[in-house]
């Protein structure tokens, strides 16, 4: 029997030892903060950056919100990333992507404090990563290894196979299972006999942003699944990059699409902001 890992109900849990981080901050007589900076009209982004400032004020972190119009400068934009990087009350700064396309995302996010860069994308924090010394790691990956481990399931020398290599999921991912010593495999769009190496995966994250990619007859079974993809098919329903219908019974735990890693970045943000607030002390 395969048992759904609850997104919904571990980052809540998270969402509460946050609440009760800032707490105690708090009577200390240190405050939190995040800024979140959009650029643009772009209407999941809105829904994102709400979302983020709702989660703030139900934690009590303070949060500072920019909606800039799309005809902001780059001048404009780094400007106020600067004046943020200045900012005592601003422990955490996010600015939203992607950008609109005159902006230039590498030169925005290097402009970031690394000490307020709670998405974890400056170079600086990439390489603290990548080394195994970092105070931040990018949310999502970062909440993937809570889904896992929140559900006693051990990552130490087992084999896993992360399917896509972005900057923001893919590459982070592999360096978090490789630092709790499990044996890690790449996979994307060029790797041979794909489906071949995902059959050897005890951990399989799917991270390919193609709907129903992973079938059942790719992954082995009592495997545990995590799928990190968003997909919005024809009829407006959310679906994921596993094929959940088919391989959810031959798995020992798996997450949905929604309700798995979806609510799972928020929560880690929020950790990511207090640990940024903590580091300032
Ligand atoms: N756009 C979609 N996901 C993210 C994220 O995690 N961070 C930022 N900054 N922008 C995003």
């Amino acid at each position: 029997m395969h048992q759904i890992i609850d997104g919904k109900k571990i980052s809540a849990k998270i969402k509460e030892e946050v609440k009760a981080e800032v707490a105690l901050l708090k009577e200390k007589g240190i405050s939190v903060g995040l800024a979140v900076v959009l650029v643009g009209e772009d209407p999941a982004s809105k829904v994102y950056v709400g979302n983020k400032k709702k989660a703030c004020e139900a934690l009590g972190i303070a949060s500072f919100e920019y909606l800039l119009p799309e005809s902001t400068s780059e001048d404009e934009l780094l400007a106020l990333v600067e004046k943020l990087n200045a900012d005592k009350a601003v422990d955490g700064i996010l600015v939203q992507l992607p950008l609109p396309s005159h902006l230039d995302e590498k030169k925005v996010i290097n402009a970031i404090s690394p000490d307020k860069d709670v998405d974890a994308f400056h170079p600086v924090n990439v390489g603290k990563i990548m080394i195994g010394n970092y105070t931040f790691a990018p949310c999502t990956p970062a909440g993937i290894i809570e889904l896992i481990e929140r559900s006693g399931i051990s990552i130490e020398g087992k084999s896993c196979v992360v399917i896509g290599r972005s900057n923001i999921v893919g590459k982070p991912m592999s360096m978090l299972l490789l630092h709790k010593n499990a044996t890690v495999t790449i996979c994307h769009s060029r790797t041979k006999d794909l489906s071949d190496v995902v059959r050897g995966a005890d951990i399989v994250v799917a991270a390919v942003g193609r709907a129903k990619f992973v079938t059942a007859d790719m992954v082995k079974d009592g495997a545990v699944v995590i799928d990190v993809g968003i997909n919005r098919m024809a009829d407006g329903k959310l679906c994921g990059d596993v094929d959940f219908e088919s391989v959810a019974p031959k798995c020992s735990y798996i997450t949905p699409v929604p309700g798995g890693v979806g609510p799972m970045t928020i929560a880690m943000l929020m950790k990511n902001t207090v640990a940024a607030a903590k580091n300032k002390i």
